[in-house]
């Protein structure tokens, strides 16, 4: 497990005296979306304990992606559409548009899987980000966003929103490419990466599946569940 080992090796303490803001002061935010349902707070439990396999792990990420996405995507517009049942003609509906999904490498691949169980046709953009733990500044390694876009909205999907420098990034990214409607969903959020995404970006909902207290000296997300790339791919 990355926590105690993996720090202390560390020289660099790049939060230590950073102010953070408190639960209770991003809680005001508009545009954020913090889950209440049971069966989140009982899978975020198991996905919190250390003790939890890679295996197991990657599994409640993906079940909780798919929680999400039914919280995500409850605005989503319709369009009429004319299908033939086995007794008559009937109008229902269908999404309008495409729907994007983009998630932010690696440790937003399993968050992906989950929310392409709800929305299968989704295309999904992949976009690697890796954060230098000693600046905790995001990298772009890898950007398999199409050329042609024509989607309703894109959700970028990463686990752990700890300083925000991931998020805020791959928001850019895809406004750069066009994107008007776009979405975060995380599991975890720190009160300052809430904050810092919401101040970059006051256009986009942010739904997350819990709150936190803080950041650690290191930016690691307290109480948290420590990495969620390396936990979900069992790279420790
Ligand atoms: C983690 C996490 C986020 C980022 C959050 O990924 O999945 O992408 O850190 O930190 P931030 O809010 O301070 O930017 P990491 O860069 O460790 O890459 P990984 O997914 O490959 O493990
Ligand atoms: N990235 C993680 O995977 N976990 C944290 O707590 C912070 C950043």
């Amino acid at each position: 497990m990355i926590d105690t080992n993996t720090q202390e090796k560390r020289q660099k303490l790049p939060m230590q005296g950073v102010p953070q803001p408190t639960r209770e002061e991003v809680l005001k935010l508009p545009r954020v979306h913090i889950s209440t349902h049971p069966v989140m707070a009982h899978k975020m439990t198991a996905l919190r304990n250390k003790h939890t396999s890679s295996a197991e792990f990657y599994q409640l990420v993906k079940e909780v992606g798919a929680l999400l996405a039914y919280e995500a995507t409850a605005h989503l517009a319709l369009e009429p559409w004319e299908i033939d049942t086995p007794l008559e003609r009937t109008t229902g509906y269908r999404l309008a548009g495409g729907i994007g999904i983009t998630p932010i490498l690696r440790a937003g691949l399993g968050l992906a899987e989950g929310f392409r169980e709800v929305i299968p046709d989704a295309q999904v953009w992949h976009l690697g980000l890796k954060r230098d733990e000693r600046t905790l500044q995001a990298m772009e390694y890898y950007n398999q966003l199409p050329h042609k876009v024509d989607l309703q909205i894109c959700y970028a999907v990463d686990p752990m929103l700890a300083t925000g420098g991931s998020a805020i990034d791959a928001v850019n990214i895809l406004k750069r490419k066009g994107i008007k409607r776009i979405s975060y969903v995380g599991i975890i959020a720190a009160p300052y990466g809430l904050l810092k995404l919401s101040q970059a970006h006051p256009d986009i909902d942010i739904y997350i599946a819990v709150l936190d207290e803080k950041l650690n000296d290191y930016g690691y997300i307290v109480p948290g569940l420590g990495d969620a790339g390396d936990r979900q791919f069992g790279t420790f």
